[in-house]
């Protein structure tokens, strides 16, 4: 990139999203120093050790803090005297009323306010999904602290749209980077940052910003509400959701991206970011029913699944032994945060089933969510067919596509599998004699 555009950069939180950005920022030459108030989070990556697993992610860190261009840190005066831009990237979990939770963004806007010098301008920028109007309080809250200090500095709203487990790739090649601010400076200067990208980027009021997140994954959202919505009509008139996505997708102006019918979504965003636009629409005196169908669907969808269990096996599964593969919300990731997959696990298990999982790279998360004693933890795959008397596919790990069923089925006492992401093929099933589920065919 062209030096001369070389920003010092502070990110606030290295969580999935601030960690990325950072270690990606570094990569592409600006100076970049990230706070986060867990001490043991930032030795672990002064170490080395990523505190969360996304692929080529501690080789990535190794070499921009090898280089001196990503300084980790938990001091907050350093930090925030180090960046001319400073990221927003803590979480925001839904409470307990499914709203987001801004605690951690108004904490850490008020720790800038109180830190920032008198006539040095910084551009304070949130990453983090915040609901509509939240940039607008977090200036509010920037100039109540400041109280009269002559602190220049401008609030950017810059959702992050990177998906766990591609993120590094998805930051280097996003469709676009959505800029919102008051300040024509301020979008300038934040265009800088990105400008060697080859994409759209959309310069915006901070409204609108904040919205494009949000109505961006409720959109996504409601595709896959959609297609696992078809996919029951598939099973009751006999056709297969796979044939139809693929004749759908061919469409431009649908696409063939998240058109997967499966056991619903999940994860740290979408479950959120629908509800809190939902919330966001009662706020403002609009009922928008559409969402709340789609939240719906996507619950309704994990107890189709598990009906197609209990058809087999009748309510009480007690005395079965189930194999469960996946426990990650989706493929690529160690995150089981709204996982479909542990509560689908939570379900079998409270029908009294004896289960067994094991997931390729969230099986640590899963014991912390599940409890050590909750299940048999599996660090060998094949472990989980060991007398089951069905396996179910709960995550779309490629890899389980890639297991030699041949010989994996006379490990099992009963060759029953239930596929709740499609990853299997149905004639090679039928050609080993596994009795065969799945979603929609
Ligand atoms: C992000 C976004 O924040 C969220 O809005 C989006 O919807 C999903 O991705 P994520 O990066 O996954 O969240 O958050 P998390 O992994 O919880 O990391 C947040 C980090 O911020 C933690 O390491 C935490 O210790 C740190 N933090 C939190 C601070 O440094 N300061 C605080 O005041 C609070
Ligand atoms: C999402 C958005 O894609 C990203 O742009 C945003 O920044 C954060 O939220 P992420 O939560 O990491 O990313 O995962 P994503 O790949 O979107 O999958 C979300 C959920 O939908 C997973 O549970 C996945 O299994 C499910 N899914 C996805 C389907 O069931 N079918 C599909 O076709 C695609």
């Amino acid at each position: 990139m062209d030096m001369s555009t070389k920003q010092k950069i502070t990110i606030i939180g290295t969580g999935y999203v601030g960690l990325v950005s950072a270690a990606v920022f570094a990569d592409w030459g600006h100076d970049v120093m990230c706070l986060d108030i867990n001490h043991e989070k930032i030795e672990k990556i002064k170490n080395g050790i990523m505190p969360i697993y996304e692929e080529g992610l501690d080789e990535l860190v190794k070499k921009v803090y090898s280089n001196g261009s990503f300084k980790p840190t938990t001091n907050y005066e350093e930090a925030i005297s180090h960046g001319n831009i400073i990221f927003i990237c803590v979480g925001t979990p839904s409470n307990q009323s499914g709203a987001a939770d801004l605690k951690y963004v108004f904490s850490a806007a008020e720790s800038i306010a109180r830190l920032m010098k008198e006539n040095e301008y910084k551009i304070i920028v949130t990453k983090s999904t915040v609901p509509v109007g939240t940039n607008q309080r977090v200036e509010d809250k920037i100039k109540e602290v400041i109280a009269g200090r002559k602190v220049i500095f401008d609030v950017v709203s810059n959702p992050e749209f990177l998906r766990e487990g591609t993120s590094i790739y998805d930051a280097n090649h996003p469709d676009r980077v959505v800029l919102g601010s008051k300040s024509s400076t301020a979008l300038n200067v934040m265009s800088s940052v990105y400008e060697h990208l080859n994409c759209p980027i959309v310069k915006t009021d901070l409204a609108s910003a904040e919205l494009i997140k949000y109505a961006a994954n409720s959109f996504l959202a409601t595709k896959i509400a959609f297609i696992n919505e078809i996919s029951q009509i598939c099973e009751r008139t006999k056709a297969n959701v796979q044939y139809v996505a693929e004749g759908m997708g061919l469409d431009n102006r649908i696409g063939p991206k998240f058109l997967n019918a499966g056991i619903g979504y999940g994860g740290s965003c979408f479950p959120k970011d629908v509800e809190a636009l939902y919330r966001t629409s009662n706020e403002n005196m609009y009922d928008f029913r559409l969402l709340r169908g789609v939240m719906d669907a996507n619950a309704r969808q994990k107890y189709h699944f598990i009906e197609k269990i209990t058809n087999k096996f009748g309510e009480n599964l007690s005395g079965l032994t189930i194999g469960v593969l996946g426990a990650a919300f989706k493929n690529g990731t160690d995150d089981v945060r709204k996982s479909p997959a542990i509560e689908v696990i939570r379900v079998l298990k409270g029908l009294g089933a004896k289960l067994k999982l094991f997931d390729p790279a969230a099986l640590e998360n899963a014991r912390r969510e599940l409890g050590q004693d909750y299940l048999e933890f599996c660090t060998n795959s094949e472990d989980v067919f060991y007398n089951a008397d069905a396996v179910v596919i709960l995550t779309e790990w490629k890899e389980f596509t890639l297991f030699d069923y041949s010989k994996l089925k006379d490990k099992m006492s009963r060759q029953v599998i239930f596929d709740g992401r499609n990853l299997l093929k149905i004639e090679d099933m039928s050609k080993l004699g596994i009795e065969y589920y799945s979603i929609g065919r």
